[in-house]
């Protein structure tokens, strides 16, 4: 079976910086990856090459088998990656249901004269797009809100709204970045259950950024680590929690001194 998103060799370079050094992974079915590491370790870097924002200098990502080189960034977010940015990047200005009909819009494509007054097929194509933005809206029991300038909205909220915006343009992977980053501890038990809910309901594959390892440990089913761009681990959380490798760069303690700073004697 092919996996739905395959990242293979991605090598990403600024000027003389290596961000990215020859990363693989994939994610497949619906299973909850967190892609975790040291700030500056690559991460985001990873997920705008997968998006199509940063193009590698080598390797290739692929979306179900298909090879996503060269396509274009909004082609790439219509054809099924979704992404929910590390400062949420909505339009602060624009109510919750605007934000979330700005990405369907690019769906809606009719001549200007049926566009301006909503005719025909164009009519009926709105109709469908607001259902799909309807249903996410339900989803994460937006409706309260719906009407609110974002600005207006609890930050918790806002990064919720990003991660809706993302589900709205009916993506096949989603890729989350560091979505519970200055959230309360209750706002991120909410996010938590969302992120269950996403699962279980959609079935869909997540790439997970995360720096809270509380969280990452409690929800996800695999981790991905990256320090200094280059692939670390990759494995089942207790695995990875006791590689030593990820314990000397994640946590930033040497292991045997560890060890040796708590053995008695
Ligand atoms: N557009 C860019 N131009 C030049 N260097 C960049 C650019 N984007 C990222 N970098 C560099 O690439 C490296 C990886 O950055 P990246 O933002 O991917 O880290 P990160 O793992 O997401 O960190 P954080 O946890 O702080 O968000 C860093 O050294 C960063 O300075
Ligand atoms: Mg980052």
């Amino acid at each position: 079976m092919i996996p739905t998103l395959e990242v293979d060799k991605v090598r990403i370079t600024f000027g003389g910086i290596t961000a990215v050094d020859d990363v693989s992974f994939d994610l497949s079915g619906q299973e909850l990856v967190a892609l975790i590491g040291p700030n500056g370790a690559g991460k985001t870097a990873l997920l705008n090459s997968i998006s199509g924002i940063y193009r590698p200098s080598s390797g290739e990502v692929r979306l179900e088998g298909r090879s996503l080189n060269g396509v274009p960034v909004h082609k790439i977010a219509t054809g099924g990656v979704g992404r929910a940015f590390q400062h949420a990047e909505l339009f602060a200005g624009l109510t919750v249901v605007d934000n979330l009909m700005v990405g369907r819009h690019r769906q809606l494509k009719g001549s200007l004269l049926s566009m301006a007054v909503r005719v025909g097929p164009y009519l009926r194509r709105e109709v469908a797009q607001r259902a799909v933005v309807e249903e996410v809206i339900d989803f994460f029991e937006l409706e309260q809100v719906r009407n609110r300038p974002v600005s207006s909205l609890p930050f918790g909220v806002q990064k919720l709204v990003g991660v809706a915006r993302a589900l709205c343009m009916e993506p096949r992977v989603l890729l989350l970045d560091e979505p519970s980053s200055g959230l309360t501890r209750q706002e991120k038990e909410d996010f938590a259950r969302f992120m269950l809910r996403i699962r279980h309901d959609r079935g869909l594959p997540m790439l997970w950024v995360e720096h809270d390892m509380q969280m990452v440990m409690d929800l996800a089913e695999r981790i991905v680590v990256l320090d200094h761009g280059v692939k670390i681990a990759d494995g089942a959380p207790d695995a990875v929690a006791e590689n030593p490798a990820v314990r000397t760069a994640y946590l930033g303690v040497d292991d045997t001194e560890m060890t040796r700073a708590g053995s008695p004697g």
